[in-house]
């Protein structure tokens, strides 16, 4: 199934691979007309549910290079890295974890269980080596393994034109960070007070090894997070953290229309989680190459604010103007890739029947939500009025103008980028002004009046 989206994607303008006219660029995806009207719904719909609809959460925006010692002090320098292992004749590298599960993955194949002491996750770099040497393993083009190492994620780049360490930075590898810098900001020039968030939307980068799931895993992707402050004195960690479980699991089940069949929840063990969480749980979800993290949550503790205190020298913590109580806010976090809800759009909404191919995505994340035909092009009087209608129509809705083709060809294309309806304007719409709106999901017709139409398809 992932080999038929990633064609609807390219064939339907959602998704292009990155620099294909120069032989493409791996793990790196572009967004086209109809995608990028997709992710700017998920955007807006993320912001408006955590950010506009809750009077405890803020917005920011902050930049994607950061001074370099909020990279040093976030612990991302030293601890943000992926086990790898090289090719010893190509010097090709894999991440080490994935080999032994592809390896696993045959060997069930061949009808050989195998099992590992704990999970993949947990185990250590010396773990994962002595597997690779136990049980010979070798890389994808047959040649012997070296020692696994790990690999800093983080991208870096020089400010300035002179390559040297004092001009070292780094590409953002989470926008997290941006936050915690601008904690001080924030309290200063807004009335917020904790309990309260804030929430960014940007872009972040890393330098992953990925197994081609498509936009799944990027170098470059968008993350919406949220900084969730509190005083944990007031405010029990383990029901605020339940509360933005269930406000995760209701933007996925409600607003994105998934199925809870295909949501679990996971929990870190000890050895799985981050440096600085003392609690993880992500949100699964059942993609087509298996279920995998869709959201993570993390109760991140004092750690970023403790953390770039000692860095920066800068207080960090928070005075009650009320009770005049000095203390460090602890967090909980709520991080998602807004590509991965793309993805998870794309493969939850995705039918095949005998008849069509149709993409039932929720009328308020759909790229387009009403299309407009003339029902021939070739009659002047059918389509001025349908043109009339469309420009009307584009000051409430995002709307798709089609004359092209017969109408089959042109539900065909509606279908497949999910635009829930598509009006006709026929020979009757010039005699009573009623025209025929057709429902994506059920493709049936209605004919309504078009003083009734804005009417109609807001509800
Ligand atoms: N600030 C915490 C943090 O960044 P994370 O689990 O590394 O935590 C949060 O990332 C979310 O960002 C993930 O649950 C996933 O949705 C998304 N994400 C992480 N790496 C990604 C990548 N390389 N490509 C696309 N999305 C990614």
């Amino acid at each position: 199934m992932l080999d038929e989206l990633i064609a609807l994607a390219k064939r339907r303008g959602f998704i292009y691979p990155t620099s294909s006219i120069y032989g493409g660029l791996a793990n790196a995806y572009d967004y086209g007309p109809v995608g990028v009207e997709l992710l700017r719904n998920i955007r807006n719909i993320w912001w408006r549910e955590f950010i506009h609809k809750r009077e405890d959460m803020v917005g920011i925006d902050s930049q994607i290079i950061l001074h370099p010692r909020t990279w040093e002090a976030s612990g991302h320098v030293s601890s943000f890295s992926d086990p790898l292992i090289e090719d010893v004749k190509t010097h090709k590298r894999y991440r080490v974890d994935h080999l032994i599960e592809v390896w696993i993955e045959s060997q069930v194949q061949k009808g050989i269980n195998v099992s590992l002491a704990k999970p993949l996750e947990a185990m250590s770099l010396e773990e994962m080596g002595a597997f690779i040497i136990e049980h010979r393993i070798m890389s994808p083009e047959g040649n012997a393994l070296s020692n696994p190492k790990k690999f800093n994620l983080l991208f870096s780049t020089h400010i300035g034109a002179v390559e040297e360490e004092k001009s070292l930075a780094y590409l953002r590898g989470e926008t997290a960070q941006g936050i915690f810098t601008n904690f001080k900001h924030v309290i200063e020039s807004t009335r917020v007070k904790p309990p309260f968030g804030i929430g960014q939307i940007g872009k972040a980068f890393r330098n992953e090894i990925t197994t081609g799931q498509f936009i799944f895993r990027t170098f470059e992707f968008e993350q919406a997070e949220i900084e969730y402050f509190f005083d944990a004195d007031e405010t029990n960690w383990e029901t605020l953290y339940g509360s933005w479980k269930e406000a995760m699991w209701h933007f996925v089940t409600q607003v994105c229309g998934v199925s809870s069949e295909h949501l679990t929840w996971y929990r870190h063990s000890d050895a799985e989680r981050s440096h600085y969480s003392k609690e993880t749980n992500d949100l699964m979800y059942a993609f087509p190459f298996g279920v995998k993290e869709l959201w993570g949550i993390a109760y991140r503790t004092t750690y970023d604010l403790q953390q770039h205190m000692k860095y920066s020298g800068v207080k960090l913590d928070y005075t009650d103007p009320v009770t005049g109580k000095t203390y460090t806010p602890h967090v909980i976090e709520p991080a998602v890739g807004l590509n991965r809800l793309f993805l998870m759009l794309l493969s939850e909404h995705y039918h095949v029947t005998p008849e069509r191919t149709y993409l039932s995505l929720p009328q308020s994340l759909a790229p387009y939500r009403v299309a407009v035909f003339p029902l021939v092009a070739n009659k002047p009087e059918l389509v001025s009025k349908a043109r009339e209608l469309c420009n009307s129509l584009r000051n409430h809705f995002v709307t798709y103008w089609d004359d092209r083709g017969n109408i089959g060809k042109r539900y065909k294309y509606q279908d497949e980028v999910g635009t829930p309806s598509c009006v006709t304007i026929d020979f009757q719409t010039l005699e009573d002004q009623t025209v025929t709106v057709r429902d994506r999901d059920t493709m049936k017709q209605e004919r309504v009046a078009i003083p009734q139409l804005i009417e109609y398809l807001n509800q």
